[in-house]
């Protein structure tokens, strides 16, 4: 599984990928809002440039001409812009048009097996479940991953599942193991994901008796 980072905030991203571990960025508008001083595009911009994996961008349009009309100016900005689009009848008709035109996409929103099928018979690059907000409402988040899996196992299907929506480091282990290709994490729990206690113990103690030595 491969490790993307989810969010449009340039220190996070760039303190992430000098640590040579990053295969893409994903944002949405959410993200996006949260960054003032920057339009999207310059912010989309920036992120391409910086990371040589896939980095998502968002159309806002909800109608599949303007999805489409979006899609292209985003995808205009770098060979390695990959358009986000939701998981809507309009947006896979949109998925469709950029696929033929070989624009990578990113089908946001899943929350069943079906939008994901849906999605990928539509020609998705990717397809995002959205684990954390599934389990938010009582519904199991991991399942889906491992359904999807199995379906897309199945009948050959080359696109890719993101695991996104991702809260804590049990999702980003079990998500790995259910066979998610790639997982969207935020920066804290990508950070969070390093550390171990036994870790900074085991370092400590080495240290420690390094720096005892009588005969060095
Ligand atoms: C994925 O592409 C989304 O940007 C993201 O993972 C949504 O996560 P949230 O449910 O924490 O907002």
């Amino acid at each position: 599984m491969k490790f993307f980072i989810d969010t449009a905030n340039i220190e996070e991203i760039r303190e992430v990928y000098e640590l040579g571990l990053l295969s893409g960025v994903t944002t949405n508008p959410s993200l996006v809002a949260k960054e003032k001083d920057v339009s999207f595009h310059d912010r989309i911009k920036e992120i391409a440039a910086l990371v040589p994996g896939s980095v998502s961008a968002e159309v806002i349009s909800l109608d599949a001409e303007g999805m489409i009309r979006e899609g292209k100016e985003l995808a205009a900005i770098a060979p390695n812009i990959t358009v986000k689009v939701p998981m809507t009848p309009d947006g896979l008709k949109a998925v469709a048009a950029f696929s033929k035109e070989g624009i990578k996409t990113n089908v946001t929103l899943i929350f069943s097996a079906n939008q994901a099928l849906l999605a990928a018979r539509a020609g998705a690059t990717y397809v995002s479940p959205f684990l954390g907000r599934l389990d938010d409402i009582g519904q199991n988040g991991l399942d889906l991953i491992s359904t999807i899996s199995e379906i897309f196992a199945v009948h050959g299907l080359e696109t890719e599942i993101i695991a996104a929506s991702i809260r804590n480091p049990i999702h980003v282990t079990e998500a790995a193991l259910r066979g998610a290709h790639i997982a969207t994490i935020p920066y804290k729990v990508l950070l969070g994901l390093f550390h171990h206690p036994l870790t900074d113990k085991g370092i400590e103690g080495f240290l420690k008796d390094w720096n005892s030595r009588t005969n060095a």
